[in-house]
């Protein structure tokens, strides 16, 4: 089949053979029963019946026909280290983590938590968890202690997997310390901390409580550990993302769906081949390092490259060097990485040897023209926006060139993948919008297609009550995404129609920034908006009502209390979380009913019209905030 539209077509109107064909992609122990069972909306299981393991997917399927190709590159500008493990070596690494989690105690659906750098053993703990059935649930390593306080108490991990440091732009950034007051500050306290001591940053060690990995490892050397056979709807990871409250939520996936979906993707989308090498340059802490940096790759029999660094140290040609050198063929990265890039000379993309790179994938955030259209220029090579979120762990929108070759269009994530119904709703009564043009929210008629979040860990009602609406078969996943769709079918999303930022493409709730600064001592309340940002697409901006005025009276202990707040947050939610600036006003502006008007101070801050403020309480409290920003 060649034709994308018929292709489509097929995945919603004959959806079970669709995905059965899909299915025939992995490996299955016993094949499964039902392609989809959606008797009891919007639940969906994948591959009922069928039993599947992940790791032996991505991992051990391989060794017979490619043992000794590259399976996991890992570069390091950080620390200068450079090494590659084969496929047959990567297998060995993952066995020996996943005795010393046995050894630990961790058994088939536990919880480990994996708070770690972009380093071989976060690969390895994440493979060695789903190979012996137990759930992981990686925390990006940027966040600090109450992000990870909340993370910890809600998945209640058995062990924690994680290192003394990272390191950023030649910064050491120690985790410990960070990590001890996470579980300091949490109820639930894990049985065992599994330390990767990188030689970075010194540690204290809680006795009884934390163990040494390489020590550990040392005792397990040749363990041969093998794969646990887990049915197709076993949980493989918990990957916590924000929303519209303060606290995160738990995105649960399964295994068999997942791993076809993946699978699937690489063919259709990304157009991987087996013994290419696949680049990404995301952290294994968001859900595209998840997704692809490791499992999408090695399922798919790629070499994956992991990196730890900047794009631009030692300088803007690294990642190209990279690409160069082990003859990357697929490549995907954020629009912020290419607006940094932006502002060097495109000689440090070209000057390197480019011809093994089929296309760069760009996602997470909206990708405008004049980034697109230098980055194409400089590169010579397609660039591929796709649209998609933690909740669905692959493409709801894209180009699907590997079942039939469509233009791509600026300014356009592209048109449904298959297995998505895609729909656009009108916010206020519900209604699908059919004419083109029309703006409304991007929505997903249920089932979600396999590889999609099952629930929320834990709180099934969250799920419904969070993403759907309507009932029965016709119950509607909704993106929190605006959207417009033009003739041609390709959508355009217009951003969030909630209080989650995106911020260099990672996404961020404002409601957490704003709990974090409500805890400091002298702030009586705040409000966080995201605006728009030439370089990072949106940054936080914050407006604090301080409890005593008297501290903000002029332009320098204003300076000081808004640095106070600033190391707050670094120090609670980590430095990724920062607003640019924290401004106090005397009164925020609200409607009647104490609703803070986060939009029309949005607007307020973007230049643009703040819309309709009848409801407002107080008028002179947005000009206030026109004051500030004038400044
Ligand atoms: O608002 C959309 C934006 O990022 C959100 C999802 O972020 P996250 O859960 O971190 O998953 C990222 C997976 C790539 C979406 O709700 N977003 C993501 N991709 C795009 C995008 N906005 C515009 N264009 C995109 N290609």
């Amino acid at each position: 089949m060649n034709n994308y539209a018929d292709f489509f077509r097929r995945s919603i109107d004959d959806r079970d053979a669709f995905w059965g064909e899909q299915a025939q992609l992995v490996d299955w122990k016993k094949p499964y029963d039902r392609v989809c069972n959606y008797d009891n909306p919007p639940f969906a299981k994948w591959f009922e019946g069928g039993l599947t393991n992940l790791c032996h997917n991505a991992v051990d399927r391989h060794l017979a026909t490619r043992a000794d190709q590259n399976a996991l590159i890992f570069v390091s500008t950080e620390t200068n280290v450079e090494r590659t493990y084969t496929f047959r070596e990567l297998h060995a690494e993952v066995q020996r983590m996943a005795a010393v989690l046995q050894a630990q105690g961790v058994t088939k659906g536990d919880r480990v938590l994996i708070y770690m750098p972009m380093i071989p053993e976060a690969a390895f703990a994440m493979l060695a968890c789903v190979r012996i059935g137990a759930i992981h649930s990686v925390v990006f390593g940027g966040f600090a202690s109450v992000s990870l306080a909340s993370r910890i108490e809600d998945c209640a991990p058995v062990a924690i997997v994680s290192a003394d440091a990272g390191s950023r732009g030649g910064k050491v950034v120690p985790y410990k310390g960070l990590l001890d007051e996470a579980i300091n500050l949490s109820s639930h306290k894990p049985a065992r901390v599994v330390m990767v001591d990188r030689g970075l940053a010194p540690m204290s060690t809680v006795a009884r409580r934390d163990v040494d990995y390489a020590t550990e490892a040392a005792k397990v050397q040749n363990a041969q550990v093998p794969c646990e056979w887990v049915d197709a709807t076993h949980p493989s990871y918990i990957l916590y993302t924000s929303g519209t409250t303060g606290k995160p939520k738990g995105v649960q996936r399964d295994t068999g769906g997942y791993t076809v979906a993946l699978a699937a993707s690489m063919k259709h989308i990304y157009m991987g081949e087996p013994g290419e090498t696949y680049f990404s340059t995301s952290d294994i802490g968001w859900v595209v390092g998840h997704s692809y940096i490791i499992y999408g790759p090695l399922i798919g029999g790629m070499a994956t490259i992991m990196y730890e660094g900047l794009p631009i140290r030692p300088d803007a040609g690294i990642w190209w060097s990279l690409v160069e050198k082990y003859k990357v063929s697929v490549m995907f990265s954020a629009p912020t990485a290419a607006r940094v890039l932006k502002k060097y000379d495109p000689e440090y993309l070209t000057k390197y040897d480019l011809s093994s790179l089929k296309a760069l994938f760009l996602a997470g955030e909206p990708l405008d023209e004049p980034t697109a259209k230098w980055i194409s220029g400089a590169l010579g090579k397609p660039i591929i926006d796709n649209y998609w979120q933690t909740e669905t762990g692959w493409p709801i929108l894209g180009i699907a060139n590997g079942v039939e070759t469509k233009a791509s269009k600026f300014g356009s994530p592209g048109v449904p993948m298959y297995g998505y119904n895609v729909r656009l709703i009108n916010e206020a009564n519900g209604e699908e919008l059919t004419t083109p043009n029309e703006k409304g929210v991007v929505a997903v008629q249920g089932p979600l297609p396999p590889g999609c979040m099952q629930t929320v860990w834990q709180d099934d009602k969250r799920f419904v009550s969070t993403y759907w609406t309507g009932s029965g078969a016709n119950m509607m996943y909704s993106t929190f995404d605006w959207g417009i769709k033009d003739a041609d079918g390709y959508y355009f999303i217009l951003g969030r129609t909630d209080d989650v930022i995106n911020v260099a493409g990672h996404r961020l709730g404002t409601r957490e920034i704003e709990e974090s600064i409500s805890s400091h001592p002298n702030v009586a309340e705040v409000a966080v908006v995201g605006v728009a940002d030439q370089l990072k697409g949106q940054v936080a901006m914050a407006f604090a009502v301080v409890k005593d005025a008297s501290l903000v009276t002029d332009d320098a202990a204003a300076r000081k209390l808004e640095g106070e707040i600033m190391k707050l947050v670094d120090d609670q939610l980590g430095a990724v979380a920062r607003p640019a600036r924290v401004r106090f006003v005397t009164v925020l502006p609200k409607t009647r009913s104490g609703k803070l008007l986060r939009r029309a101070i949005q607007a307020v801050c973007e230049g643009r019209d703040a819309g309709d403020l009848t409801t407002m309480d107080d008028p002179a409290a947005l000009q206030q905030i026109k004051d500030q920003v004038a400044v």
